[in-house]
């Protein structure tokens, strides 16, 4: 992991956010939006540096300070190390969105124990081990504190076009998202999940060409949805707009699952 990178200067008292996997997708829409709306944004990448380099640079535009670090989140250490980067530069966090996740497009008897262990220790794992370290950073702020975590429909109601380890570590983020919102209540810090549908980013364009015209013809919208429509969701529910709002889930997902 590299270390947090600040630039851009910012007033005391500003928002501070982070945003895992804002290399591209809905978490750099995320990252850019909270930016946007004045708010200082941590952002995390895998592997693809360049997009988050890009990410941060259009973040920065707006104002706000910005940091990049590298994060596996398969690895604990990697997770402290953020953590303490982020507690020695910025001391205190007002928002977490765990969007980082991986989907690989497996068959389910194609699964074996190691891609499990990956999907789950990136989806599941990675964002409580997170999210543990966090709560410390969202104690240290006052006013409003959110997390946000970005699970799937596919948590709901089982993998459509995705894979069953994907479906079930989702699942697994929607009940932590429920767990840490009793848990956290008393303390003002709120938990909540969007819980997307099929969304144009480069997750999906790992996807056949004709099942991804499949997916969009079964969607009641007739359409993939776009990173900022998820983005827009995060935000809500990361802003003292939603400050009634916990452990709840927002569908964004074009009609596919109703009520
Ligand atoms: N697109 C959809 O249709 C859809 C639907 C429902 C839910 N979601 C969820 O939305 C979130 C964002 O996905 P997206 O569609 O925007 O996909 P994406 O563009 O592929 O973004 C995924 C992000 O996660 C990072 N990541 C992957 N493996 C990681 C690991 N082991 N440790 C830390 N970070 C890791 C990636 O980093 P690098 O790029 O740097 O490798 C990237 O920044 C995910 O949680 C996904 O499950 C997406």
């Amino acid at each position: 992991m590299s270390g947090g990178t600040a630039s851009g200067g910012t007033a005391n008292g500003t928002r501070k956010a982070l945003v895992t996997g804002a290399s591209g997708g809905i978490g750099a829409a995320t990252a850019r939006l909270l930016a946007r709306r004045g708010v200082d944004v941590w952002i995390t990448y895998a592997g693809d540096q360049e997009g988050a380099r890009r990410t941060a640079a259009s973040c920065a535009a707006h104002g706000v300070r910005t940091a990049v670090s590298r994060l596996d989140l398969r690895s604990t250490e990697d997770i402290a190390r953020l953590a303490a980067r982020v507690r020695a530069e910025w001391g205190e966090l007002h928002i977490l969105v765990n969007n980082a996740g991986t989907c690989p497009y497996t068959a389910w008897p194609d699964i074996g124990p190691d891609e499990w262990d990956a999907v789950m220790d990136t989806n599941a794992r990675g964002a409580f081990f997170l999210t543990k370290e966090a709560i410390a950073l969202l104690r240290a702020a006052r006013g409003d504190r959110a997390i946000v975590n970005v699970a799937s429909l596919a948590g709901q109601v089982g993998g459509i076009s995705t894979s069953v380890h994907y479906a079930a570590s989702k699942a697994a983020v929607l009940a932590m998202t429920r767990s840490f919102a009793r848990l956290l209540a008393a303390e003002g810090i709120r938990v909540n999940a969007v819980a997307p549908g099929p969304i144009r980013t480069p997750m999906t364009g790992g996807l056949d060409p004709g099942a991804r015209d499949g997916l969009a013809a079964a969607v009641p919208l007739g359409r993939l949805g776009l990173p900022g429509e998820v983005a827009h969701a995060v935000c809500l529910l990361a802003s003292p707009d939603a400050a009634f709002t916990t452990g709840a889930t927002y569908d964004v997902n074009g009609g596919l699952r109703t009520g």
